[in-house]
């Protein structure tokens, strides 16, 4: 099976598998300008922590393409600028809009030609480090899953959500290809529907046996006994381990601890904000009304209904059984073992 590729840097601009349309259309959004690429990421077109990154990324290097060697720095900063107002929660946005910014440090002042080619060299880079870091997760995660496991997964924490191969979706791939017999059910996860949509599309497509349940039949999945594990990847984790995923996560979390099922976390380590605390410090977005009240575009709730709409929970670390990086496993006290994997240059996995 063809590898699914969701972004990608072409002489026209940054084209993106647009992913409002799965899997009714497998379609293609070119992006000619740093504004359109922000719009994408804004109405997701193109969504997931780590594509999230990789776009913004590919944003500030097509940006630096339009601007006039007149002010450069002014241009740059613009451009990060509007790129960073598309999405608060999923931190990879605001870790590669820094790589790009390191870079363009490092060159700034030398001619146009050049800034832009290290430019698109660091986004490209960027894309290519994020599948390595994918495929490492995988290997790490895979050992956590024993043959014949029903892993419940929430969201798309999959090749859509990254440079490809997953994170989440990676582990349960490393799995299968390690010849263990591994079945998934996904949430459909209202109300944007990326299990319904995506996670099921992608799975189906890789022949992986794929259970869809609607969100609120999770719990009586988790207390039957069947669900093996529950695997959820993370737009944003604090430095003591509370996770910030897709809205409907931390119920997830709850339950899995409630009938003895392992709750995992699978995330790169862009992902860690050691910054924060604790997750009550990440900033939760709150989306348009529309999606809650209407499918489709055809609407489902009553006129004059009040909606709230966060796209992210948070889940308290003390429900998380283990948090899956590209450097290995980290374990509860998790600000310590988060802390010793991020410092860890040579990937060795912490004691
Ligand atoms: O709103 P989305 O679709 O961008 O949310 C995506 C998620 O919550 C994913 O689980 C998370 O970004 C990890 S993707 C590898």
């Amino acid at each position: 099976m063809a590898m699914i590729e969701t972004i990608r840097w072409t002489d026209e601009g940054v084209v993106l598998m647009d992913q409002r349309k799965l899997p009714r259309e497998e379609t293609y959004l070119t992006c000619r300008s740093y504004r359109e690429v922000a719009e994408a990421i804004r109405t997701m077109v193109i969504r997931g922590a780590p594509a999230i990154g990789v776009a913004a990324a590919m944003g500030v290097a097509l940006g630096m393409l339009e601007a006039d060697s007149g002010d450069p720095d002014a241009a740059f900063e613009q451009i990060v600028r509007t790129l960073a107002a598309t999405r608060p929660t999923a931190v990879n946005l605001f870790w590669a809009l820094e790589r790009m910014r390191r870079v363009y440090r490092e060159i700034r002042g030398q001619p146009l030609p050049l800034v832009r080619r290290r430019l698109i060299e660091e986004a490209e880079r960027i894309k290519q480090e994020d599948l390595e870091v994918n495929r490492a997760m995988g290997r790490h995660g895979a050992a956590l899953v024993p043959d014949g496991t029903i892993v419940l997964t929430h969201c798309n924490a999959g090749a859509l959500a990254t440079a490809g191969y997953g994170t989440a979706l990676g582990v349960i791939r490393a799995a299968r290809e390690a010849g263990k017999r591994i079945e998934v059910f996904a949430c459909e996860t209202r109300p944007f529907l990326q299990g319904a949509r995506l996670t099921a599309w992608e799975l189906v497509r890789d022949g992986i046996p794929t259970t869809l349940i609607t969100d609120n039949m999770a719990g009586h999945f988790l207390k039957s006994g069947r669900i093996g594990c529950v695997i959820v990847g993370a737009d944003r984790i604090a430095a003591n381990g509370d996770v910030a995923n897709k809205i409907g996560t931390y119920p997830l979390a709850v339950l899995a601890r409630e009938n003895g099922v392992p709750f995992y976390v699978a995330a790169p380590l862009s992902t860690l904000d050691l910054t924060l605390a604790c997750g009550d410090l990440i900033p939760i977005e709150q989306r348009p009304a529309e999606e809650v009240t209407h499918v489709f575009g055809i609407r489902v709730a009553a006129e004059g209904v009040n909606v709230e709409n966060p796209a992210f929970d948070v889940t308290p670390h003390r429900y998380v059984t283990a948090i899956i990086t590209e450097r290995g496993v980290a374990r509860a006290p998790y600000a310590e073992s988060l802390r010793r994997l991020a410092e860890n240059p040579m990937g060795r996995e912490p004691r």
